[in-house]
C-alpha cells in the first residue's frame, strides 16, 4: 500500500512521528511525505525532523505565509500535482491547519481515499480558521480516527456513518510517552532568573488573541500582573505583532524563541503551570501531571475543564492573573486519552483498508 501524508506545521511534525515511526516498522506499507513549507523556520521545522526522526519529506512546496485562502489553494494545488504523479492508495492528515484541509480537498476530487488523525474535534467557534478546516476535513474523510469518545460523538451528532469512524486514541499522548525520557533541559534555561519548578511556561499563538491588540495586551498583561516567573517560548507571528502593537512585557516574562520538541517537553515537565492558547499544550500539561489556565473562551478539548485540570480564562486580564496565582490539579488523573497505542491503532487500520 502506498500511503501519502501531508504534514506542514508544527503540531503536526509531532503527531507525524508517532505514526511514522510505526509505518517505517512494516514492510506491507510505503510511505511519501508531503511537507507544504507552511511552517519554514529551522526552530517551526527542520528541529522536529531531526530530533523526532522523521523521515525526510519525499516533497517541500514551500508554500508558507500570506493570507488564508492564497495559502490553502496554492497547496491544494501543489498537492493534487503530487497526487497525479504518486496515485497513492490513500492519503493521511493530522489536525486542523490549512495544509490539513488542502491535502483532504486534494485527494477527495481525485478520488483518493483520505485518513484523518485527530478527527471529530470541535470549539463550536467557526470563526476559528481551524474549525472551519477540522469540520471540512471531516466531511470529507473515509477514515476518521478520533482521540476521544466525545470526538466520535461529535462526528455521529454530524451524521457521519459509524463504520467509517474509529477511537483510536490521541497520537499526542504516544507522543508524550515515548518521548518523556529523552526531554533536555534547553541550554539558556540556566541564565535566565527562574528555577526549576518555579515559572509557569507560557505559549501564545492563536490568532484571535495575536491579531487583536486588546486580546494580546491583556494576555501580556494578565501574565505579568500575576508576578510569577514566565517562561515564553514564542511563536513568530506573535514575536511580530508585539512588536507591530508596541507591546511591552513586565520585567517577570521571559521571552525566548520557540524551542523543539525534546526541550519543550522538558520545560512542560518542570514547570508549576502552563498558560496557552494550543491545543497541544493543554493537553501536554494534563499528560505531565501539571495544572492548566486556557487563554481562550472556549476549547476542543473539553474534557480537560469538566475533569477540573484546565481552566478557560480567555484573554482577561484579571482572570489570567487570579487564576494563575490560584491554579491547582485535581487528585484523580484519569486516562482520557486512550493507551499510547493510537499510532499502531491508526496503522493497523489503514492497512486493512
Ligand atoms: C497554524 C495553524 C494552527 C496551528 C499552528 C501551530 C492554520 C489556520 N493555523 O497557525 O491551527 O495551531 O499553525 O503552530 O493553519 N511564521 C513564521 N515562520 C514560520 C511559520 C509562521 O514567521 O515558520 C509567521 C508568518 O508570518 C505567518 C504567521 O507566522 O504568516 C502565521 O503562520 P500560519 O501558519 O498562517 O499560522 P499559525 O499561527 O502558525
Ligand atoms: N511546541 C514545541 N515548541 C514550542 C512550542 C510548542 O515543540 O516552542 C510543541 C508542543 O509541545 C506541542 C505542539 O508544539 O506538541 C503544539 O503546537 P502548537 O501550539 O504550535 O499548535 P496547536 O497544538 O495549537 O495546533
Amino acid at each position: 500500500m502506498k500511503l501519502l501524508t501531508v504534514i506542514g506545521a508544527r503540531p503536526q511534525f509531532i503527531k507525524a512521528a508517532t505514526v511514522s515511526r510505526v509505518v517505517a516498522e512494516r514492510d506491507d506499507i510505503r510511505e511519501i511525505i508531503v511537507h507544504t513549507g507552511q511552517h519554514y523556520d529551522k526552530n517551526m521545522s527542520d528541529v522536529f525532523f531531526e530530533e523526532l526522526a522523521i523521515p525526510k519529506p519525499d516533497y517541500h512546496l514551500g508554500i508558507g505565509g500570506g493570507p488564508h485562502g492564497q495559502m490553502t489553494g496554492r497547496q491544494l494545488e501543489g498537492i493534487e500535482e503530487v497526487l497525479l504523479k504518486e496515485k497513492p492508495d490513500i492519503l493521511l492528515v493530522y489536525g486542523d491547519t490549512n495544509s490539513t484541509l488542502a491535502g483532504a480537498l486534494a485527494a477527495v476530487k481525485l478520488h483518493i481515499p483520505v485518513a484523518h488523525v485527530e478527527a471529530g474535534l470541535r470549539s463550536y467557534n467557526r470563526k476559528m480558521p481551524e474549525e472551519i478546516n477540522r469540520v471540512l476535513t471531516d466531511h470529507a474523510a473515509d477514515h476518521l480516527f478520533a482521540p476521544t469518545q466525545i470526538a466520535v460523538d461529535n462526528l455521529e451528532s454530524e451524521g457521519i456513518a459509524d463504520e467509517k469512524v474509529h477511537l483510536v486514541g490521541d497520537v499526542m499522548y504516544d507522543a508524550a510517552v515515548f518521548y518523556r525520557d529523552l526531554a533536555r533541559k534547553p541550554d539558556w534555561f540556566d541564565t535566565l532568573p527562574v528555577s526549576e519548578g518555579g515559572y509557569v511556561l507560557a505559549t501564545i499563538h492563536r490568532a484571535e488573541n495575536t491579531d487583536d491588540p486588546k486580546h494580546l495586551a491583556a494576555i501580556i498583561a494578565g501574565l505579568g500582573a500575576s508576578e510569577k516567573a514566565i517562561v515564553l517560548p514564542l511563536h513568530p507571528r506573535t514575536r511580530m505583532r508585539l512588536n507591530e502593537f508596541g507591546i511591552e512585557p513586565a520585567s517577570n516574562i521571559h521571552i525566548v524563541d520557540p524551542v523543539g520538541y525534546l526541550e519543550m517537553v522538558w520545560l512542560e515537565m518542570n514547570c508549576s503551570a502552563v498558560a496557552t492558547d494550543s491545543g497541544g499544550v493543554q493537553k501536554e500539561a494534563f499528560f505531565h501531571g501539571k495544572p492548566c489556565i486556557t487563554l481562550r473562551g472556549e476549547t476542543e478539548w473539553g474534557e480537560l475543564v469538566t475533569s477540573g485540570w484546565n481552566r478557560l480564562v480567555g484573554a482577561e486580564r484579571s482572570a489570567i492573573a487570579t487564576m494563575l496565582t490560584n491554579c491547582s490539579v485535581p487528585e484523580k488523573h484519569e486516562a482520557l486519552y486512550g493507551d499510547s497505542n493510537a499510532a499502531l491503532k491508526t496503522v493497523n487500520k489503514i492497512c486493512k483498508s
